[in-house]
């Protein structure tokens, strides 16, 4: 018998300043992404405001989608291409563009998966004091209350937050925050804490029936040897890498232990009884979780190690003084880009999840950044994300037989898309995307060979070849 449920939602991901292009059409206004911010690091390495032109090729890109089987299509909107200034007015093209982006999936029973918020940060919350500051509640609900107006009735899953984690822990590294040092990432962490639970009760209000939780990055962490000390270290990495951002949603409060970690840092956050309050009553109807890789980590003494990133991405590369420090793991092999390849982790951070909190899970990123090559024939022959998917998939059933319930698939990504700090040329997507850093090309899309094979594996609902 197939263990994935009759209506799994298999489908694929993309984020709107990674896939959407068009920064200056349809009125969009400034973002923390855009190449004119300063905080942003990628200007020299990718040309990021075309992206892959799916601003323009929208319709093209859904019917590829509709092609391959999709059931699901996850994807964000760009909060600056729907509030225009930090008075709230409305870009009204912004609003018919996704709904006719809404309209066209609905139209392919492909049921739309919707991140409010995937990093694309508008410039007018940065100059109101950006995400550490408690201006960003006004801006955050009255950007929630438009998306439920006008979209409540077309999407039935809403995402709130795309990975606070990776925000929090290394916002250097994919560019959020360029200046982290600088700030206080931890009061990022709560005001997004505050926000997320604020779009649960309002989306319950304005929507009834709808779905909505968090979308973080989480992986299971080995310790790297069978001393007591790194098991210690074990459980540190799994607080401030996964759990306080989902406790805090699921279970109503922060931990003693991520309290005193902050004190003993001097990074105390300010937070209020009302707030907490809302903790109490806001709780998500599922967990939606990115997954590429597990991390290992060993015990790292007080006085060594700084906080921050041991490699430069956004897996495995994180240290806390006098906590837990992440190391490589000799038994996995390594993606192109250096990222640890682990489907049995997968099966563990299912697990982990569910067993800890008892939510249905949807995996809403997953998958392998390559330098795909076009070839002569036209053609993608990408083997190795095939054979990547396979190990995952088969994974994934075994902890649906471990009892794991989970509603959906979507891995990174639907089609080619920019990275978030390493260009075009890790692709990751089905669908490739005909254009290299700078070099803009005819933007074709061609089927990759993972794109037939996807599509027969959605075809026998999970069963490959
Ligand atoms: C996740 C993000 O961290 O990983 C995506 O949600 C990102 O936005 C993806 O693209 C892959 O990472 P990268 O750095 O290879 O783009």
């Amino acid at each position: 018998m197939n263990k994935f449920p009759k209506d799994f939602l298999w489908g694929a991901a993309t984020s709107a300043y990674q896939v959407e292009g068009g920064i200056y059409q349809g009125g969009k206004v400034p973002s923390s992404m855009d190449p004119s911010s300063k905080k942003h690091a990628n200007k020299e390495i990718t040309d990021f405001s075309v992206a892959a032109d799916h601003y323009n090729h929208w319709k093209e890109d859904v019917a590829l989608m509709a092609e391959m089987g999709f059931k699901s299509y996850r994807f964000s909107i760009s909060w600056p291409r729907i509030i225009k200034d930090k008075e709230g007015n409305i870009n009204q093209e912004g609003i018919d563009f996704y709904n006719n982006l809404l309209d066209e999936l609905i139209k392919n029973n492909i049921e739309p998966v919707v991140t409010i918020f995937h990093f694309d940060i508008p410039m007018f919350v940065e100059d109101d004091g950006g995400l550490e500051s408690k201006n960003v509640y006004k801006h955050y609900e009255r950007y929630c209350s438009v998306l439920f107006k006008n979209f409540g009735s077309k999407v039935k899953y809403w995402l709130t937050v795309n990975e606070l984690n990776v925000m929090v822990l290394v916002s250097q590294i994919i560019n959020t925050n360029k200046e982290k040092s600088s700030s206080n990432e931890w009061q990022v962490m709560h005001n997004m804490n505050v926000v997320q639970a604020k779009a649960i009760l309002m989306c319950r209000e304005m929507c009834p029936g709808v779905k909505i939780g968090p979308a973080p990055n989480i992986s299971v962490n080995y310790p790297a040897s069978c001393k007591p000390e790194d098991f210690t270290a074990k459980l540190n990495m799994d607080l401030l890498r996964n759990w306080v951002y989902l406790d805090i949603l699921c279970r109503g409060s922060y931990s003693k232990k991520f309290l005193k970690y902050l004190e003993e840092n001097n990074k105390q956050i300010k937070t209020t009884e009302e707030e907490m309050e809302l903790f109490k009553v806001a709780k998500p109807d599922f967990i939606a979780i990115n997954y590429y890789s597990s991390g290992t980590v060993e015990a790292i003494n007080s006085s060594n190690g700084d906080d921050g990133a041991t490699n430069n991405d956004q897996q495995s590369g994180f240290a806390f003084k006098g906590f837990a420090k992440s190391v490589k793991n000799p038994n996995l092999q390594k993606t192109q880009f250096g990222w640890e390849i682990d489907p049995v982790g997968f099966r563990n951070t299912l697990r982990e999840v569910w067993e800890r909190y008892q939510l249905p899970i949807m995996v809403t990123e997953n998958g392998i950044g390559a330098k795909d090559v076009l070839t002569e024939d036209g053609k993608v022959h990408d083997d190795y994300r095939i054979d990547y998917y396979k190990k995952h998939i088969h994974q994934m059933g075994l902890a649906i037989e471990d009892g794991v319930e989970m509603i959906g698939y979507m891995p990174w990504s639907a089609i080619d898309l920019v990275s978030t700090h390493e260009g075009i040329s890790k692709r990751y997507g089905f669908i490739y995307v005909n254009r290299d850093e700078f070099d803009l090309k005819d933007m074709k899309r061609i089927r990759k060979d993972s794109f037939y094979w996807y599509k027969e594996l959605i075809k026998n609902n999970g069963d490959y070849n």
